[in-house]
């Protein structure tokens, strides 16, 4: 038997209720897992809500964990009982759960030297910078970039990438607590978005070009400002709606300045399962080289995602969130 947080109706947080799930042995391929630790994403809150109709009610939602192999079904070929591994996927989902079944396909052995906590807490938000980065756009050391929502999960992971890689990173933030995590992570310059006009900054700091390349997962508020924050032939990539959607943009708008964008979504990115182990082996690599580092992550109870939801929502984290069983 597992312990689950179901959804029976679309809603506000108080949907997520703990019930007794039962959990089957591992059919042909499949891994049953005794879960360590599950990560809090933002997807979580548009599923639960409804915004994504991606969940089948009823449903169990999460979309990434770590957890310890109980058992391992017939077929299944290099993991075996013991092992720790991590995973993240999209619909079915099923994450926020004690046990579960997952698809052999789906788990990676986490590294000895990495801990579930810290993996559970940043692996999707890690996978997603390794996608920003390398596969959506493709960034050159000199490169200027803007990043919104900076010292948030991916802001932060994304500005300590980026650096490494030799590019300058400019950075909006909502405070100047937020702006300190920033620059800690490498960003070379932070503009306050909520008392500064970011377009004028961007445009003083690049002497009038503009970024080159530009990450929004903010939406809303930023998007039009995106695309006047992006340089001639540049890529704004919109990546999250953490202030609600965007809207339609016309295609004589990207004319005006030979603008690409680009709306990725990271689960189609990792279908294929030789690059999903490709892209975690190489965040991995990262957080053990100290390029990608982890803020320790405020936990709670698997009960209590009701409340992890309403923290995550409130826009005010700048470290993970994880749920643990
Ligand atoms: N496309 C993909 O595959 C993919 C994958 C992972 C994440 N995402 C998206 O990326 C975004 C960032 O995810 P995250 O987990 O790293 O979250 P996060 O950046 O830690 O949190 C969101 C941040 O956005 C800013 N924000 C601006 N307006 C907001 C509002 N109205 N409500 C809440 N926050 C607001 C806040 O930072 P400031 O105070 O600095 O403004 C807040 O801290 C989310 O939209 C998520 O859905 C997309």
């Amino acid at each position: 038997m597992s312990q689950a947080i179901v959804v029976r109706n679309f809603g506000n947080a108080e949907v997520l209720q703990l019930e007794d799930v039962p959990v089957s042995a591992p059919a042909e391929g499949e891994l049953r897992i005794r879960q360590s630790a599950i990560g809090v994403n933002f997807h979580d809150i548009y599923v639960r809500s409804g915004l994504y109709k991606t969940l089948t009610l009823p449903g169990i939602p999460g979309c990434e964990a770590t957890g310890v192999i109980e058992s391992t079904g017939p077929g299944v070929e290099g993991f075996k009982v013991g092992d720790l591994v991590a995973y993240v996927m999209g619909p079915p989902y099923g994450a926020y759960a004690t046990h579960r079944i997952l698809n052999a396909e789906l788990a990676v052995i986490v590294p000895d030297d990495l801990d579930d906590m810290l993996v559970a807490g940043n692996l999707l938000r890690a996978l997603t910078v390794e996608m920003l980065l390398n596969r959506v756009a493709r960034l050159e050391p000199g490169m200027t970039i803007l990043v919104h929502a900076a010292a948030g999960g991916v802001g932060r992971l994304l500005c300590q990438m980026a650096a490494h890689m030799g590019v300058t990173v400019i950075g909006t933030v909502g405070s100047e607590e937020k702006a300190r995590v920033a620059t800690a992570a490498g960003c070379h310059h932070t503009i306050l978005y909520r008392s500064q006009n970011f377009i004028d900054e961007v445009s003083r700091l690049t002497k009038g070009r503009g970024a080159d390349v530009v990450y929004d997962s903010v939406g809303a508020d930023t998007f039009p400002g995106s695309l006047s924050a992006t340089a001639k032939c540049g890529h704004l990539v919109n990546f999250g709606q953490s202030s609600g959607a965007v809207d339609p943009v016309a295609m004589t708008t990207l004319a005006e300045k030979s603008l690409t964008v680009s709306r990725p979504i990271l689960f189609h990115y990792l279908q294929d399962t030789q690059t999903y182990r490709a892209m975690a082996t190489s965040v991995f690599e990262a957080f053990q080289k100290g390029i990608l580092t982890a803020k320790t992550a405020e936990t709670f109870p698997l009960a209590n995602a009701a409340q992890a939801h309403d923290r995550l929502n409130s826009g005010t984290m700048t470290k993970p969130l994880l749920l643990v069983p």
